[in-house]
């Protein structure tokens, strides 16, 4: 499927309180997402009455905020177990997820537990998905402690874990009840985690909306030094976006697939790099390299490419990890894109900007030009 996606440039505005709350409309499926500092979770996971919870986290994350929670959890009345894992996607694995509903199934879950996923997207992704397939289903709650499961991975319902053969290649949409976002635990969030989420944030701008884009440009400095109430709306904005593409398009029929904007090389340079680039900084180049690619065969101008390579930048995120794509040929590039999901019949699919805030999906482009456009970027076509 091809199309086009051009965004609302009115990000909703919102009371001035402390908290935001975007709503994902999905009928009965529908969900808040609260954003705010030192939520109270307790209250919050009580309301969805639970038998039983399980707080499922990484090593990391439990070893930071998994007391708190439980001793949150115990003072509302809420039942609650700990599933850890060591941190790290090596845990994104089906063996994880047995291990988790193993767990559950000793406890004597039943339909009316609920899996809690304290953590960042590795977490979110793992404990979604096995609350996905046991007892065929039930519910859960995601609380994301990385920016990027803030903006992106704790939002719209995709849960999956990796096969060796490739990324998120076993999984399953299952909607959150909400989605609870304390912008506090991003304190102790190392910097390189941080930035890496800020790619996902210069996403949202550049496939739905020019306005977005220019606000994040004028507030890059607090945003970069993590002033949490500019965070507030920065990640209410991310989650209002990406709550709009999901209500349209849950199942990712169609527009859905903008959300994947700079993933395609980004996925494969990830899983090129064995992992040693995070999935935002891949993305993040995957976003250049698309931005590149819009120039040459949509017309996108170079004046924006470069404004997003910039303010990448300017995050610190670019050129991070440069060393280890630019080493990458595009026949590298090529064979891990040939194992990702997001091709049809062997031909990849390419979300390209025709202008800022406005993208076209399912577009097929020539390998030579793919080829050409890989040695421009990687010889640092972009550094103007
Ligand atoms: P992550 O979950 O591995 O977290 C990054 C690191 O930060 C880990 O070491 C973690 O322990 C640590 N950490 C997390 N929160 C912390 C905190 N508050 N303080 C200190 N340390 C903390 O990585 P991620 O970047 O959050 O997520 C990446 C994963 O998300 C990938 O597997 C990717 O495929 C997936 N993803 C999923 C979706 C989706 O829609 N489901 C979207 C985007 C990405
Ligand atoms: N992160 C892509 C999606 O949720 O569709």
């Amino acid at each position: 499927m091809t199309g086009k996606a051009k965004g609302s440039d009115a990000v909703a505005a919102q009371p001035p309180t402390t908290q935001r709350v975007v709503k994902v409309e999905l009928g009965e499926r529908s969900y808040d997402i609260i954003i705010g500092q030192h939520l109270e979770m307790g209250g919050l996971i009580k309301g969805l009455r639970p038998s039983v919870v399980m707080v499922v986290s990484d090593s990391n994350v439990d070893a930071l905020y998994g007391d708190r929670l439980e001793f949150e959890l115990k003072t509302a009345g809420v039942a609650s177990a700990r599933f850890v894992f060591p941190a790290g996607e090596k845990s994104k694995t089906l063996s994880t997820v047995e291990r988790i509903c193993c767990e559950c199934a000793e406890r004597g879950f039943d339909r009316s537990s609920v899996v809690i996923a304290l953590g960042g997207g590795v977490v979110g992704d793992v404990a979604g998905f096995a609350a996905a397939v046991y007892a065929r289903g039930i519910r859960h709650v995601q609380i994301p402690t990385t920016l990027l499961a803030m903006v992106d991975s704790s939002v719209g319902g995709k849960t999956a874990v990796n096969l060796p053969q490739g990324k998120n290649l076993v999984g399953a949409f299952h909607q959150p009840s909400v989605v609870a976002a304390d912008i506090a635990m991003l304190r102790t969030l190392p910097d390189r985690e941080y930035m890496a989420g800020l790619a996902e944030v210069v996403k949202y701008g550049v496939i739905w909306s020019a306005d977005f884009f220019r606000e994040i440009e004028r507030e890059a400095g607090r945003i970069a030094g993590r002033d949490e109430e500019i965070l507030r709306d920065v990640i209410a904005g991310c989650c209002r976006i990406k709550a709009d593409v999901v209500a349209i398009d849950e199942k990712e029929g169609g527009v859905r697939a903008i959300l994947n904007y700079g993933h395609t090389v980004g996925h494969a340079i990830e899983a090129a790099s064995a992992y040693e680039c995070l999935h935002g900084e891949a993305v993040a180049a995957g976003m250049l390299y698309a931005a590149l690619l819009s120039e040459r065969v949509k017309g996108f101008v170079m004046q924006d490419v470069l404004r997003i390579a910039r303010l990448l930048r300017q995050f610190g995120i670019e050129p991070k990890n440069d060393a280890v794509w630019r080493g990458m040929a595009w026949s590298d590039i090529r064979r891990a894109m040939d194992v990702d999901k997001k091709k049809k019949g062997g031909i990849p699919r390419w979300i390209l900007v025709e202008r800022m805030g406005s993208v076209v999906f399912g577009c097929e482009v020539e390998e030579r030009v793919l080829a050409e456009t890989w040695d421009v970027f990687r010889r640092g076509g972009l550094d103007g």
